[in-house]
C-alpha cells in the first residue's frame, strides 16, 4: 500500500512526492525497503497500490532494485479497506494469502519479521484475518489497539480490535498490559477479505468490483475505472474489516518496528549522539538536547533547544516542539486552502 499522503512528513513529503518514495532512513526509499523485505519469503510479484500521479515514481523504484511486480492505479486515495480489495479481486482467481504492507514502515529485525510472518500462513490459510501486534510503549493515538484472547500456539485470537482510540482509553489499554499495538500489517486469504468486506462494508466491495469490471493493462500498470472508484466510500481496513470481525488472529511481532508516521518517529529510529540529538546536513548545536534536525541547505546554528524538531528544505522550513508534530498535517490542510 503506497498510495497514503504523508502529510504529517512534510515540508520533505509532499503530494507530488511523498514519504513512502523518499528515502528517509537508508539507502533505499521507503517503497523500497518494504519490497526488499520480502527477500527470504516465498512470495510471488508484488502488488504495488498507489496513485496514478506516481506510477513512474514506482515503476522507477522498483527498476531500480531489479524487481518487478503489478501496479495498480488509484484515480484518487480511499484509503486502505478499497485498496486491498482492489488487489484481492486482481488476484481472486488463484486466491492467495495477501501479505499487506504499508509502505511507511522501518522493521530493523529483518529475521524476527520473516519468522512472524512464517507464523501466520498457517492461520491465513485457515480463513483466519492474521493482525502482527506490536508491544505497545506509550499511549499513542494513532494506532489500532488490539485485546489478546485465547492462545492459538503462541499466538492469539483478537478479543477486541479498537482503531485510533481517545488518549485516555490508549492509556487504560497501554496498563492493562493485555493489548498490542496493530502493526497494520496483515497476511489474509484474498477470498477471505473479500467475504468479510462483503458482509461488514458491502459498498466498498461493490464499488471496487465495478472499479474493476474493466480494466485496462499496460506494462505493469492496472488501471480501474475512476468514476465507479470515486463512488466508494473511503475507509481503513481497521474500521470497515478488523474492528468488525469475528476471525482475526494477532501474531506478536518483535522485530525493531517503526511507523515512519511523523518526524518524531525519524527521531526514534535515528543514530542520536550523547545529548539525544538526532542531526543530518552542517549544523553547529549549543546547549541543545533531544533535537531532530533535518537539513542540507544551509548551516542550521541552535542555543538552548530541548526535544525540537527542525526540518529545512529548498523552499519551506519547519519548527516544531516534537511532542506536538503530529499536528503538522494541520499546516498542509491550510496550505491547500491558501492554494
Ligand atoms: N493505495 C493506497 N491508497 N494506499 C494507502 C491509502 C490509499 O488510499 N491510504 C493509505 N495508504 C497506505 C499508506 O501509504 C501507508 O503505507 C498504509 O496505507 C497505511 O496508511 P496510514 O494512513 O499510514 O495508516 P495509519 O498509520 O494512520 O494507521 C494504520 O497503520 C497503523 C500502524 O502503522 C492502521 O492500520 C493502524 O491500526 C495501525 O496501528
Ligand atoms: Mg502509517
Amino acid at each position: 500500500m503506497a498510495g497514503g499522503s504523508g502529510s504529517r512528513l512534510w515540508p520533505l513529503s509532499r503530494t507530488l512526492y511523498p514519504k513512502q518514495f523518499l528515502a528517509l532512513t537508508g539507502e533505499q526509499t521507503m517503497l523500497q525497503q518494504t519490497v526488499s523485505r520480502l527477500t527470504g519469503l516465498e512470495v510471488t510479484a508484488p502488488i504495488v497500490i498507489c496513485n496514478e500521479d506516481h506510477r513512474f515514481i514506482v515503476a522507477e523504484q522498483l527498476r531500480t532494485i531489479e524487481k518487478t511486480g503489478s501496479i495498480i492505479l488509484e484515480p484518487v486515495g480511499r484509503n486502505t479497506a478499497p485498496a486491498i480489495a482492489l488487489a484481492a479481486i486482481v488476484s481472486e482467481k488463484n486466491n492467495p494469502l495477501l501479505l499487506v504492507l504499508a509502505a511507511d514502515h522501518v522493521i530493523e529485525d529483518q529475521k524476527a519479521f520473516t519468522e512472524a510472518v512464517k507464523r501466520a500462513v498457517p492461520l491465513a490459510e485457515q480463513g483466519k484475518l492474521v493482525t502482527f501486534g506490536i508491544v505497545p510503549t506509550q499511549a499513542h493515538t494513532g494506532y489500532g489497539y488490539i485485546k489478546r484472547g485465547d492462545s492459538v500456539g503462541d499466538s492469539y485470537t483478537v478479543d477486541k480490535f479498537v482503531e485510533k482510540p481517545d488518549v485516555a482509553t490508549a492509556e487504560q489499554y497501554l496498563l492493562s498490559g493485555e493489548f498490542y499495538w496493530n502493526s497494520g500489517m496483515f497476511l489474509i486469504k484474498a477470498s477471505r477479505y473479500l467475504q468479510e468486506l462483503e458482509k461488514f462494508s458491502p459498498d466498498i466491495f461493490i464499488a471496487c468490483k465495478k472499479s474493476l469490471k474493466n480494466i485496462s493493462a499496460d506494462n505493469d500498470f492496472i488501471r480501474i475505472d475512476a468514476a465507479e472508484f470515486e463512488a466508494c466510500p473511503d475507509d481503513s481496513i481497521d474500521y470497515a474489516v478488523m474492528e468488525k470481525t469475528t476471525d482475526a488472529v494477532v501474531v506478536p511481532l518483535d522485530a525493531g518496528w517503526n511507523d515512519i508516521g511523523a518526524w518524531s518517529a525519524l527521531w526514534e529510529v535515528n543514530d542520536k549522539c550523547k545529548d539525544g540529538n538526532a542531526v543530518s546536513g552542517d549544523t553547529i548545536l549549543h546547549d541543545t538536547t533531544n533535537t531532530f534536525i533535518h537539513g542540507g541547505e544551509r548551516l542550521i546554528a541552535t542555543v538552548g533547544l530541548d526535544n525540537i524538531v527542525i526540518v529545512d528544505t529548498k523552499d519551506a522550513l519547519l519548527v516544531a516542539t516534537k511532542d506536538k508534530v503530529q499536528d503538522v498535517k494541520k499546516i498542509v490542510e491550510q496550505l491547500k486552502v491558501q492554494g
